[in-house]
């Protein structure tokens, strides 16, 4: 199944992830947005350190109560009004499309990614470009269809020339993502790349030491896993995402469906 291949991996459900099975890699590596400063974290890996050194990182904010399921589609479209036709930041300037979110808003399973891309921009969505197709493989390796999970990102607007958004960006942007969160509420929260984990956690930590695990978070459990356009930069590293999606499963009660 095209799905399994592009995540690297033929008859994962059979034995554990083995290297051998890294069959087929995509082989169209894409440029990505990330120019890695120098940062303050020493790491041989550039998508741990993307983000800018010394500017603050907000903390996130108290977590407000649970929205019962009835109440969700009106809770976010009420924080979709608040953000209305936004100026608070730079990148409005740039947009052609503000980037709410995609999905259910009762999903057991929530990703978070870093900001619109080009075609994110033109059509309104998260994920729908390049990155979001291997997203949308990765959510059906799960077992799951892309509308059944909540897919939003911690900057609205596409930064320009898809660079990392800077931290006074996504300081500004990210209370409405964690009001997103709160109302959805998954039971399990994925972020996608260096960006989304330090601005759900609000410090700035390597990758390497936040991935392979469950984080207690916010109600939810949060998952680190590499950002699906880093994957297509460095398909090698898509073993260690799915090792991390098979951490989200297990949260989730999933297994991956049978092969067709
Ligand atoms: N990359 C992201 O982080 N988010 C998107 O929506 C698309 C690409």
């Amino acid at each position: 199944m095209r799905f399994y291949r592009d995540l690297g991996l033929t008859e994962f459900y059979r034995r554990p992830v083995d290297p051998a099975l890294l069959v087929r890699m995509p082989a169209q590596p894409e440029p990505i947005q990330e120019p890695m400063s120098s940062g303050e974290l020493q790491s041989s890996n550039p998508e741990d350190s993307p983000i800018a050194p010394r500017k603050p990182i907000f903390a996130p904010p108290q977590a407000a109560a649970a929205v019962p399921a009835s109440g969700r589609v009106a809770a976010l479209q009420m924080i979709r009004d608040d953000l209305g036709d936004c100026t608070r930041c730079a990148l409005h300037t740039g947009r052609n499309k503000l980037v709410f979110a995609d999905g259910d808003p009762n999903a057991q399973l929530m990703f978070v990614g870093e900001g619109p891309g080009a075609d994110e921009d033109a059509q309104g969505l998260p994920f729908v470009g390049k990155a979001g197709q291997l997203l949308n493989n990765m959510i059906t390796a799960m077992g799951l269809k892309r509308e059944q999970v909540y897919i939003a990102n911690v900057v609205k607007c596409r930064p320009p020339g898809n660079r990392t958004p800077e931290p006074d960006e996504a300081n500004t942007c990210s209370p409405f993502l964690f009001r997103q969160i709160d109302v959805v509420r998954p039971r399990v929260l994925v972020a996608l790349g260096a960006t989304a984990a330090t601005y759900l956690l609000g410090a700035r930590q390597p990758l390497a030491g936040l991935r392979g695990r469950v984080h207690p978070f916010r109600g939810t459990q949060l998952i680190v896993t590499y950002h699906p356009a880093y994957l297509l930069r460095d398909p090698r590293q898509k073993k260690e995402a799915w090792a991390d999606l098979q951490i989200a499963m297990k949260e989730l009660g999933l297994k991956p469906p049978a092969k067709s």
